[in-house]
């Protein structure tokens, strides 16, 4: 990483690496050693990288791979937020940089670039005593100058969409900078404002949505997103509330 980096506000500090498996997984063992909040392992590819659900991350030179330790203090229901908070600072610093690219968030921490994904958001937790973490990692990926073509969705890249040329520094940067003043903001005034932001661009809301879980399918309505973020689905036997799992439109 260039100089660039150095401009990364107090408390973030970057260790940059040129190849590592998962930029997650080294950031979980930074943090299992002590590192503080605000680090961020970066690399320029990996070779293991990791999505949700366990899927493979293709990670070529050119896109956006880093992990941040955060160590929030907070139940683990509410840690399950955080990735909100990165989402919404993604989409602030995507925009600034593509503002005629219509991005949308989707459920859970998807972004999407006219309808294609174009970032992708893993976050781990680690626990101690109870119902606390002992930290969280965001993990962060973003399509910047290629996407995968054999994957199960429709991808793209900022330069797909007509934005070629930002590198990872810029980007990082700037979604550090947004990220900064979301999770203050995040720690005085609670998940209220964050969530309102998520919602003004969710993908799919109030529309027929198709919810799959681990073993089982369901279709209703995305209703709303509640206080811990999960996802409110509709049905015709009541709301169901959704911790974990993946949204696919309802087409007619
Ligand atoms: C997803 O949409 O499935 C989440 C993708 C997360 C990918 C990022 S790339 C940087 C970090 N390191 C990983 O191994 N995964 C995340």
């Amino acid at each position: 990483m260039s100089g660039d980096t150095a401009k990364l506000p107090p408390p973030f500090r970057l260790i940059a690496h040129e190849a590592i498996g998962s930029t997650n997984d080294e950031a979980k063992r930074l943090a299992r050693d002590g590192a503080d909040e605000g680090l961020i392992v970066w690399a320029r590819t990996q070779t293991a990288g990791r999505g949700r659900r366990g899927r493979f991350w293709v990670s070529p030179p050119g896109n956006l791979y880093f992990s941040l330790v955060l160590r929030p203090q907070c139940r683990v229901a509410a840690a399950a937020q955080l990735g909100f908070v990165a989402a919404v600072a993604l989409a602030g610093a995507i925009g600034e940089l593509a503002p005629n690219i219509e991005l949308r968030c989707k459920w859970p921490n998807d972004l999407l670039a006219d309808g294609k994904k174009i970032s992708g958001i893993l976050l781990e937790t680690e626990m101690v005593v109870g119902d606390r973490p002992d930290f969280v990692v965001i993990g962060i990926g973003v399509n910047l100058a290629a996407s995968p073509r054999d994957v199960a969705y429709s991808a793209t890249s900022l330069a797909e969409e007509g934005i070629p040329g930002v590198v990872p520094e810029t980007m990082l940067v700037k979604f550090v900078e947004r990220f900064a003043g979301l999770l203050a903001c995040w720690r005085d005034e609670g998940f209220g404002p964050v969530r309102d932001t998520w919602l003004k661009q969710a993908a799919g809301l109030g529309e027929p949505t198709q919810v799959r879980l681990d073993h089982e399918t369901l279709v209703g309505r995305f209703i709303d997103l509640d206080g811990d973020g999960a996802l409110v689905l509709g049905m015709p036997s009541g709301n169901r509330r959704i911790a974990a799992g993946e949204i696919f439109p309802v087409t007619a």
